[in-house]
């Protein structure tokens, strides 16, 4: 069952259903609820043999400002089978190819779940950042392996230890992303290469796929479960709370005594 929202649209054509956030006044953040319509949609995607390629994508100033903090803060996912690592692990073993189109701030999940697109097409304004450290949090969605292995050790440090932005081109050089564009023609240039997908034979797309992903299944998802635990665990931890605070009295975090 696919649960609309009006946070996220969902609409299919052509062989492509496009999954686009919607939640602009809030930077595109990403609820409880939201995971949810993201993880039916993807779960619906799977099934149904009329999609054959999944596109996700924001708004030409902004894909994605991660997790709503409010959330993090008030309801906090409690179970490996919350609405958000449902998303989670939907991304990472969904079957047939996952594009994504990203312009402006992409936080947190809305860098790590690029990990688990086949092609990524930013704007030149994309600026991609996982400051989980700076929230009291660790890497999800299995970036604390993948981002390693993409950026190498080090960059994938001033990333992740100290939570550093890096900009469209720096994506560009390490392969995060396949092509920059202008933020008016990201979108677009994404459904294009989408709906060049959705014309080929699916079994083959599908089977490619897999043989690419595979060497690389068994270990994504075991890094995926011990972050999973571990971020539940610090997510309520004081740190958490206090950055969480600290965000919504738009102030700087104290971390003096923690
Ligand atoms: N959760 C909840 N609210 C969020 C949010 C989030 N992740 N990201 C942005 N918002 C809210 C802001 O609080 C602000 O609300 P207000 O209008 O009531 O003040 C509104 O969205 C607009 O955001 P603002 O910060 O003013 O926009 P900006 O263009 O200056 O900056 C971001 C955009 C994405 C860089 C910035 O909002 C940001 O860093 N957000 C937090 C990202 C984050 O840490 N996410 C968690 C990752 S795990």
């Amino acid at each position: 069952m696919t649960t609309t929202i009006e946070e996220v649209r969902v609409h299919a054509e052509g062989g492509v259903t496009t999954l686009t956030l919607n939640r602009l006044e809030r930077k595109n953040s990403l609820t409880g609820a939201m995971y949810g319509a993201l993880a039916d949609a993807l779960a619906q995607a799977r099934e149904d043999a009329s999609t054959r390629v999944v596109l996700v994508q924001g708004h030409e100033t902004v894909f994605c400002a991660g997790n709503d903090i409010g959330d993090f803060l008030h309801q906090p996912p409690a179970g490996a089978d919350s609405p958000v690592f449902r998303f989670l692990q939907g991304i990472a073993t969904f079957p047939k190819p996952l594009l994504a189109a990203v312009c402006g701030p992409a936080v947190g999940v809305g860098t790590t779940m690029l990990f688990h697109c086949d092609l990524v097409y930013a704007g030149d304004n994309a600026a991609f950042s996982m400051p989980f450290v700076n929230l009291g949090l660790c890497p999800e969605a299995a970036s604390s392996l993948l981002a390693p292995q993409l950026l190498g050790y080090h960059r994938a440090a001033e990333a992740l230890l100290l939570g550093e932005p890096f900009m469209a081109e720096a994506a560009l050089e390490v392969g995060l992303v396949n092509r920059v564009l202008p933020p008016t023609e990201a979108n677009a240039y994404a459904q294009a290469q989408a709906r060049k997908l959705a014309a080929k034979p699916l079994a083959s797309l599908v089977e490619t796929k897999r043989l690419m992903k595979r060497a690389q299944q068994q270990p994504v998802l075991q890094q995926m479960a011990d972050e999973g635990e571990t971020f539940r665990r610090l997510l309520v931890a004081p740190a958490a709370k206090e950055a969480f605070t600290a965000f919504m009295e738009k102030r700087k975090p104290d971390f003096s005594r923690l």
